[in-house]
């Protein structure tokens, strides 16, 4: 599995925007990872790097569920936290951003169940200390097998 070692939040701002500059229409990204892992911090990034206005500020959506911003493309960015599972996210009509006119960022993914896209870049960040943060990246569905390996040639 491909990782790459983002030793201060500079690096994972320099991975984001790459992500946000490559990723076309109806891309999933999902992020996994501890509280404080950094999966806000590096949406934030993807969203410098599809162009979003930097006077937007990109927060985490814990209450709120969904943010939408406005880019090169669209981007949605859900954080699943608070949801008890694949029942409440269907009711909320989740699923239906998948695939669609923008990216979607999604926190706290494991919540997906059954409802998990299945063709998606998926990083898993982990702490390895205080600035520091490794990143494992595993393409899901064909295109993203072949992309990951050049996303971690180029960060
Ligand atoms: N290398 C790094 N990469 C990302 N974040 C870092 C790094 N070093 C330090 N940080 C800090 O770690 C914190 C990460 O917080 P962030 O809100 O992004 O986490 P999160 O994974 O979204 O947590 P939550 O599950 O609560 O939403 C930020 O305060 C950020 O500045
Ligand atoms: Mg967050």
């Amino acid at each position: 599995m491909p990782s790459l070692e983002l030793s201060s939040l500079e690096r994972t701002e320099a991975f984001g925007i790459i992500l946000g500059e490559i990723v076309e229409p109806g891309d999933v990204i999902t992020l996994e990872g501890p509280l404080g892992a950094g999966k806000t911090a590096l949406t934030q990034a993807i969203a410098r790097g599809l162009g979003v206005d930097p006077r937007i500020y990109v927060t985490s959506p814990t209450f709120s569920l969904l943010h939408e911003y406005q880019g090169r493309i669209p981007l949605y960015h859900m954080d699943l936290y608070r949801l008890s599972g694949e029942d409440e996210i269907e009711s909320l009509g989740f699923s239906e951003y998948f695939y669609s006119d923008g990216l979607t960022v999604i926190e706290w993914p494991e919540r997906l169940g059954s409802l998990m896209p299945p063709e998606r870049l998926h990083v898993a960040l982990a702490i390895s200390g205080e600035t520091s943060r490794t990143a494992n990246l595993t393409g899901h569905g064909n295109l993203w097998q072949k992309k990951v390996a050049d996303i971690v040639s180029i960060v």
